[in-house]
């Protein structure tokens, strides 16, 4: 809980003297899907593409993350709230820093993604649903965790013994399971344009 005496600095450099500096926006694009739905891969193939046109990107992976910064964290649903807050923060922080960011993370929960939302204004935070049926993840199953998680060897993963909320209204939806991955990477550049963001 946060002290009573603790008092809030005021900046002397905004976000928007970042942005101007940088001469592009800073935002956040929130990928949630199923584990091997391809969020991480897509994240790191925009950010590939953003990055050959001089826009300050960076991206922060639900399994690299859970290395270091979230590594005491374990995948109970309270777990996972507080692993999604953790990174909610992070992002703002990074976002205020003047980068665009995009977060991998399974991010089950509408409410714990809802939270995050909340963080942000309108024009900074976009969800974006990584759609991939549940039966083609397991076919791709690139870790052999899905396999384990069948066997009863890993408990609570999620779309097999836990569950995932899929977005109701997220800003955009790519469709994995049809979508080859140089056409999902152009469709979220697309979008983000669309969206002035770069
Ligand atoms: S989240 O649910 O808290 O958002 P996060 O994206 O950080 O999950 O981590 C998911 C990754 O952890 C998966 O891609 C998978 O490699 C690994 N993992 C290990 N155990 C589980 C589990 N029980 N459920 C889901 N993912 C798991």
């Amino acid at each position: 809980m946060k002290d009573d005496n603790v008092v809030w600095h005021e900046c002397l450099v905004h976000r928007e003297d970042r942005n101007s500096l940088n001469n592009h926006r800073s935002g956040l694009v929130w990928f949630t899907g199923l584990s091997a739905s391809g969020k991480s891969t897509l994240a790191h193939n925009v950010e590939k593409e953003l990055h050959a046109r001089g826009i300050r990107t960076y991206v922060l992976d639900g399994d690299n993350v859970r290395h270091g910064l979230n590594s005491n964290l374990g995948f109970s649903a309270e777990d996972r709230k507080e692993n999604i807050r953790r990174i909610g923060e992070v992002a703002k922080l990074m976002v205020d820093a003047g980068l665009v960011v995009f977060t991998a993370f399974i991010s089950p929960y509408r409410e714990d993604r809802d939270a995050v939302r909340r963080l942000f204004g309108e024009d900074h935070f976009y969800e974006i649903y990584v759609r991939c049926s549940l039966e083609e993840c397991e076919r791709r199953d690139p870790k052999g965790l899905y396999k384990k998680a069948r066997a009863g060897i890993i408990k609570n993963y999620t779309g097999v013994s836990a569950p995932y909320e899929a977005p109701e209204t997220p800003e955009f939806v790519i469709d994995t399971e049809d979508l080859c991955l140089e056409d999902s990477v152009k469709g979220v550049i697309e979008f983000l344009c669309g969206k002035g963001l770069i």
